[in-house]
């Protein structure tokens, strides 16, 4: 199987479905026109993840997302990037009410934004959902496993299907998402064995963050793996750069010049003529 070169045309979701126990599909976290266009070349899949509230407006958990701030974000990703397909998460509050409410969010998302698919948490709960969107063509990417909006209900970010009941409910859960429609599954945070055994279950292709490499496919927050979201590095989380610690030095030496005179320099000027 080979992967779509940079150059052709952005990756559909058919093609993403059919990764199914081929290449691993690649995707990180994107919120910006500018890191998009950087991360583009290397991804299958950009996620405009709600994961911006925390990483972008420095909210505590991603609950104060609006389904306006993902849809600018989403567009700003789409703008920004020509190759990888652009997978958009719907906000708390914007599709658990219902599946009108969760068509009407959804359909927003892709028609203001130009991306080709929402992700939304959930399991068999959700599935009901799930079919509604993808029976009215709105392709769907599941979210099992820790569910970031649940964090009220679950208290916290824990580990999840640690518990053999609750390893269970999670392959319920895959099963669900995947036959309601899903075209991926998203699994959070949980061990490998597990993530295996989803990943065996179902016959759609399993995206793992904490979930090991015995998934489809994996997404990582992209400010984590950069260094530049450094308040907190989860364990299942791989440093590919200190781009935090290059940022600060850029500023302290640019305070620096500033406060010498040294900057703006004979080059930075602009002559009369
Ligand atoms: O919001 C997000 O960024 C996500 C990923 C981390 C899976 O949902």
């Amino acid at each position: 199987m080979s992967i779509t070169p940079p150059t052709a045309s952005r990756i559909t979701v058919p093609q993403l479905r059919a990764r199914k126990g081929g290449v691993p599909i690649v995707s990180l976290t994107a919120y910006s026109a500018p890191i998009a266009k950087l991360l583009d070349p290397h991804c299958d899949l950009l996620l405009v993840g709600d994961s911006v509230g925390m990483v972008i407006y420095g909210f505590s958990s991603t609950l104060p997302v609006t389904l306006d701030m993902m849809i600018a974000h989403g567009a700003a990703v789409v703008r920004g990037s020509s190759h990888a397909a652009v997978v958009v998460d719907l906000p708390f509050g914007s599709y658990q009410e219902s599946p009108a409410q969760a068509f009407r969010s959804a359909a927003r998302v892709l028609s203001e934004t130009g991306a080709c698919s929402v992700k939304l948490e959930g399991g068999e709960e959700m599935a009901p959902t799930i079919s509604f969107l993808v029976e009215r063509g709105i392709p769907v990417c599941a979210h099992i496993g820790l569910m970031p909006q649940t964090t009220n209900a679950v208290g916290g970010y824990p580990v999840a299907g640690r518990a053999d009941a609750d390893a269970a409910r999670l392959m319920a859960d895959a099963k669900a998402v995947s036959e309601a429609g899903a075209f991926a599954v998203v699994i959070e945070k949980t061990f490998e064995p597990l993530a295996r055994a989803i990943t065996d279950l179902v016959p759609i292709p399993t995206i793992g963050i904490g979930a090991s490499a015995g998934c489809d496919g994996q997404v990582l927050v992209s400010d984590d793996i950069l260094g530049i979201f450094s308040d907190f590095t989860p364990k299942f989380v791989k440093r590919y750069a200190e781009l935090g610690e290059a940022i600060g030095d850029a500023a302290e030496q640019y305070a620096k010049d500033v406060r010498a005179r040294v900057f703006p320099g004979a080059g930075h000027v602009f002559g009369k003529k």
